[in-house]
Formats: C-alpha cells, structure tokens, sequence
C-alpha cells in the first residue's frame, strides 16, 4: 500500500523561516530548503516585480544595482514584508507542484509564536490561493519537538530550544500543550551583526552580512576548542576605503558572539526558573533539546550544559526538525488535533 499511498499523497508542510523556507512532502521528504529571500525589481512607478527566490536571490545581497534590492521578507521574527512573503511562498509550493503535479494538497505551515491574526489569515490565504485544500498552522517550537521526536503527549516536561535565524524560541511542553514559552529577538542574524562589528572595531574593516555568516559557519563557536582556527577576510578598509584582507582567529570570533550567546543563556535560564518543579524535574533527567541552525553553532551545546547544569542534546537534523514535525502532525489525526490549528 504504501508506494500507492504515497503516489496519492498531498499533503505539503512548509517552514517558512525568517533565514531559510523548508518544504517536506508526504512520501518524498524535504523537496526544498532555500534562503527566505527575493530578489525585486523596482520600476519607475514603484512596483515591484520578483527576479529571483531563495539561493540565487541571496547571492544578491549586498550586489544589487540601483532599482533592484534583496530582501529579506522575514526579517527579526515577523513578517516585515508581508507581500513578498506571499510571492515567496507561493513560489516554494508551486515550484513542488510543479516537480509532480499534486492535486489539492493539504498545507501546514509553521509559524512563529508572536505573529498576529492577521498575519495568520494572511499566510494561510496565500497557501489557499495556490489551490490548497486545507490548511493548517502550527507554532514553530511544538513543530521543532515533535520533529526532534520527544515525547511531546505524554504527562512530561520537555524543553526545546529553536535557534533560528531572526528568533530564539523556548518552549516547555507537556500533553501536548505549550505549557510556557519565550521568543527572543537573538538568533544567527545578532551573531553575524556582532561580528561585523567585531570586524569593524578591531580592523577598521567593513565586511557585509553574507561574509559575516561564513566566518560563523566556518570558525564561530561558542566554547573553546583544542585547536584554535583561523581564517583570512576580505572587506574594505575603513579608513582607506580600498579592499583589505584580515587574518581572523576563532577565539576572537567567540568573543564577539559572546552577547548574544549570553542574552540566549539568560533566556534558557529565566524559562527554566518559570516552570514548575514537576516539569523541572522532567527536565533535568531528559534534558534539553536544541535545533535550528543555531544548534550547528560549534559547542553551543557545551555552553548550555555548563551554565545550565542539565544535559543539552542536539536533534538529529536540527534545520530539518520544524518542517518535519510539522508533516508528522500532518500525517497523524490526534497530533493534528490538539497541536495545529485550522
Ligand atoms: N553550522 C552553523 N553554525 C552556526 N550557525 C549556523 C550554522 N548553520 C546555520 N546557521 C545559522 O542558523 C540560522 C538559520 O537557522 P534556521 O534555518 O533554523 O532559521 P529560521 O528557521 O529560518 O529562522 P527563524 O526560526 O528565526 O524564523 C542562520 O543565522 C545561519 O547562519
Ligand atoms: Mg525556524
């Protein structure tokens, strides 16, 4: 039965991040994970017109010539750009459509805990316009814990910490339910920001968001490792205003991440301090669950382990987990029930 099911099988979940958008189908997996980011053409009346989406459109970023811009749409959590967030979207899914046509597809899509109703109808009439069946909302962290696969009905505390791109969402969840959670303005975005600054402070070199990012994902960290690394830069000199290149080490990129790290220590902390005892308990002998990209952050998790005293573990495919446990709502009638909305 299964190949038939899955050559019938609808239904589409959506990630739709502040840094990147996942799309998972039903049977086939994730079919698309690209940057949230579209490249516009503005023309002489002002109107907008989409050149590119997700990967090619960030190559874009800080390279576009007058009258084209790269934006953003997500930016810190919200939708800042609620039309192009619908243009974005509706290219995800029908670029999945249009890879094998699906007739009617039922849509979950994750969303972040703090937008408002509007912007819920918004979103979720955009997946309608592109000729979705039905369509459901989940919140990004419930999301994360089911695709982390942690207990999430049982009578038992479980703490997931989401480290994205514009947010860091903390949740405490038990039967099912958001039992307490937190939405912090901190992600990966603060870290780059920190460390152009870092960059601009010490060198008097000006760097911009996509060479900030490499630098994190290629030698940021949060504890110290054995073997200190490092990396040339190139940006523009400040004071000359002609390219320069700079040798960076990775003990001074966790120096520079060390403000945002603390700020996402402290917010651990304040949750686990708002919980009850019984579900502190829990947490203490199962520990707490990281995923976003933030939790590919070299030893973050060491660092949550040191200042928290709990065990810190890091889902098995932490970028992957919100759009995953999202299709696994999707896909089970109880879950759908009591953790997404229609
Ligand atoms: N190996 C890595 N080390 C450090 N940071 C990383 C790594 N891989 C990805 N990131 C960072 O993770 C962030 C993106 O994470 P993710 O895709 O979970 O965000 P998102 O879900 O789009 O954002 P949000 O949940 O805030 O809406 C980016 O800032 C990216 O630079
Ligand atoms: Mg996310």
């Amino acid at each position: 039965m299964s190949w038939l099911q899955a050559l019938f099988s609808n239904d589409i979940a959506i990630d739709l991040g502040t840094a990147t958008t996942l799309i998972h189908i039903k049977g086939r997996g994730i079919v698309s994970c690209e940057p949230s980011v579209v490249a516009v053409q503005i023309d002489g009346r002002g109107e907008r017109r989409v050149l590119a989406v997700g990967k090619d459109a960030k190559e874009m970023i800080g390279r576009t010539p007058m009258g084209i811009e790269a934006v953003r749409p997500m930016r810190g959590g919200t939708i800042a750009d609620f039309e192009i967030t619908v243009e974005m979207l509706r290219y995800f899914i029908q670029r999945a459509h249009s890879s094998r046509p699906l007739v009617r597809p039922r849509v979950i899509i994750c969303v972040p805990c703090g937008i408002t109703d509007v912007e819920k109808r918004a979103v979720r009439e955009s997946a309608e316009a592109t000729g979705a069946r039905e369509v459901y909302l989940i919140e990004e962290p419930m999301a994360a814990a089911i695709g982390a696969r942690l207990p999430i009905t049982e009578a038992a505390g479980n703490m997931i910490v989401d480290i994205g791109g514009g947010t860091t969402e903390i949740a405490v969840i038990s039967l099912a339910g958001i039992v307490h959670s937190q939405s912090l303005k901190v992600g990966g975005d603060r870290m780059d920001e920190a460390i152009i600054e870092h960059l601009r402070r010490k060198y008097q070199l000006q760097i911009g968001e996509r060479t900030a990012e490499a630098i994190k994902l290629r030698i940021g960290n949060a504890w110290p490792q054995s073997v200190t690394q490092s990396m040339e830069v190139k940006g523009r000199g400040m004071t000359a205003a002609v390219p320069s290149t700079v040798t960076v080490n990775s003990d001074e990129i966790r120096e520079a991440l060390s403000d945002p790290l603390t700020e996402i220590v402290r917010a651990v902390r304040q949750a686990l301090e708002r919980t009850s005892p019984e579900l502190s308990a829990d947490i203490v002998d199962k520990g707490v669950v990281l995923a976003g990209g933030g939790a590919l952050l070299t030893g973050i998790d060491h660092l949550l382990r040191d200042q928290t005293n709990l065990p810190v573990l890091i889902a098995e495919d932490p970028v992957g987990a919100v759009v995953i446990g999202a299709g696994m709502a999707l896909d089970d009638p109880y879950l759908l029930r009591h953790v997404a909305t229609k």
